[in-house]
């Protein structure tokens, strides 16, 4: 392998026999602990992305790295030819953890969105008494579920869809946020499912109001079809409660018993479910819902590794033991106070928005204009990294590990940064 020296020989690596298929701001990480990064030449950073949610622990926390390494060395994959001694206690740990019957484990985020609709089509054939080939399940406008085919086949980006067809079949979509308009896709015919994410995270951080997903539940409900939650990018207390659908409470566990929470028919983890480790992907529902799956109709040969599994058991722990719902809760709401502060200062902000610690800032300029990408370079420079969404959103996601001192820290950094502007 070629040694890498400098950032300029690692993005001309990567430009050279890479596809071309992310745009990167200009800088080559190489180390990460906690809340922070370095990039090549040693330069430390604040991450305010968090890898897209998915390092919501911090980067290479040791008790996920302890598991891992015992793990790597006793026994990676077994495929699910065989039964291993991880996946039971894993399917155990986390339907206990989220409150559902049974699991279904995969990789990625974009396969379990896939397994999800495949179960939602499944059931409703099954046990909903819909004609075959005839299932339709709604989406959100601007939704983003991932990267497949079917996946893209319910988006509304036009990059993401273009030249990439013929699409699937089968879904409604409609405006998000709008329970109108939810009941009246719910009266049209053979509909199995609604497939929505709490908060819309890519999009630009879009929170809806505060019982939208209540609503969804109950109207579901009453048309006999399953709410589906996508909880890969709001899940495992990025917005400050263990999933966006628990609503405000900040136990770290999902429960019925709390009065703001809603329990969705299948939820949809990814991303943080392994801190950031190992892909590891999960669709949770209860038994009448997941006993449409039998032998040989859905798989991975990853999914359920005993890898996977330890990895996720020691992630999740260290959300519960190190509080981070409520430290996301109490670290957001002081970020969005100091942001609410610069947007009242200085007419470049246009308006901060989110939960937890999925928050958004929208930069007054038009969506096509390179001034959120500037700022995001200039941010770098200044020691912190976070990404654009659509044109002239910013998304600031760090690590729920992050001090109420660091946070302060790191305001003061976008403050001297957007004073430039
Ligand atoms: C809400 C949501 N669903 C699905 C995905 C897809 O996950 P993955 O990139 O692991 O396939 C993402 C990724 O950003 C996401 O935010």
């Amino acid at each position: 392998m070629e040694t890498i020296t400098s950032s300029n020989q690692a993005i001309a690596l990567e430009d050279q026999y890479g596809a071309h298929n992310y745009h990167p701001l200009p800088v080559v990480l190489a180390k990460g602990e906690g809340v922070f990064l370095w990039d090549v030449e040693g330069k430390k950073y604040f991450d305010f992305l968090s890898a897209y949610s998915a390092v919501n622990q911090g980067h290479c926390h040791p008790s996920i790295l302890n598991a891992l390494i015992e793990q790597a060395g006793t026994l990676t994959l077994t495929s699910r030819a065989f039964h291993n001694n991880v996946l039971g206690p894993f399917e155990k740990y986390i339907t206990d953890y989220f409150g559902f019957d049974k699991v279904l484990p995969m990789n990625t985020g974009a396969e379990g969105v896939e397994t999800a609709i495949k179960i939602a089509r499944k059931w409703g054939y099954e046990k909903n008494g819909i004609e075959e080939n005839q299932a339709k399940i709604i989406v959100a406008e601007n939704n983003f579920h991932g990267r497949t085919t079917t996946i893209i086949s319910f988006s509304n980006d036009s990059n993401a869809r273009k030249n990439f067809g013929p699409f699937t079949e089968g879904f409604i979509r409609i405006p998000y946020n709008d329970i109108t308009a939810l009941k009246a896709a719910l009266k049209k015919e053979n509909v199995v499912a609604f497939l929505v994410e709490p908060i819309q995270g890519e999009a630009g951080v879009y929170v809806p109001a505060d019982n939208y997903i209540k609503e969804a539940k109950a109207a579901c409900e009453a048309a006999n079809v399953l709410l589906i939650a996508d909880e890969i990018q709001t899940g495992i207390a990025r917005t400050g409660s263990l999933l966006a659908v628990c609503g405000n409470c900040t136990c770290e566990k999902s429960c019925e018993q709390q009065a703001t929470y809603t329990k969705p028919d299948m939820l949809i983890l990814g991303k943080a479910i392994s801190g950031g480790f190992y892909p590891v992907s999960a669709v949770l529902a209860d038994n009448h819902i997941m006993e449409v799956i039998k032998p040989g109709q859905h798989g991975s040969t990853f999914g359920g590794n005993p890898l996977g599994a330890k990895v996720a058991i020691a992630a999740l722990e260290v959300v519960s033991d190190e509080n981070l719902a409520q430290n996301a809760r109490r670290l957001g709401k002081i970020f969005r106070d100091r942001m609410q502060a610069l947007v009242e200062k200085y007419p470049i902000m246009k308006l901060v928005r989110g939960k937890g610690l999925l928050n958004a800032v929208v930069i007054n300029d038009s969506e096509d204009s390179s001034t959120a990408w500037d700022i995001c370079v200039a941010l770098k420079d200044n020691g912190l990294l976070a990404k654009p969404t659509h044109g002239n959103i910013i998304r600031f996601a760090p690590p729920l590990v992050m001090t109420e001192d660091q946070i302060h820290e790191c305001c003061d950094i976008i403050e001297k940064t957007i004073k430039a502007f």
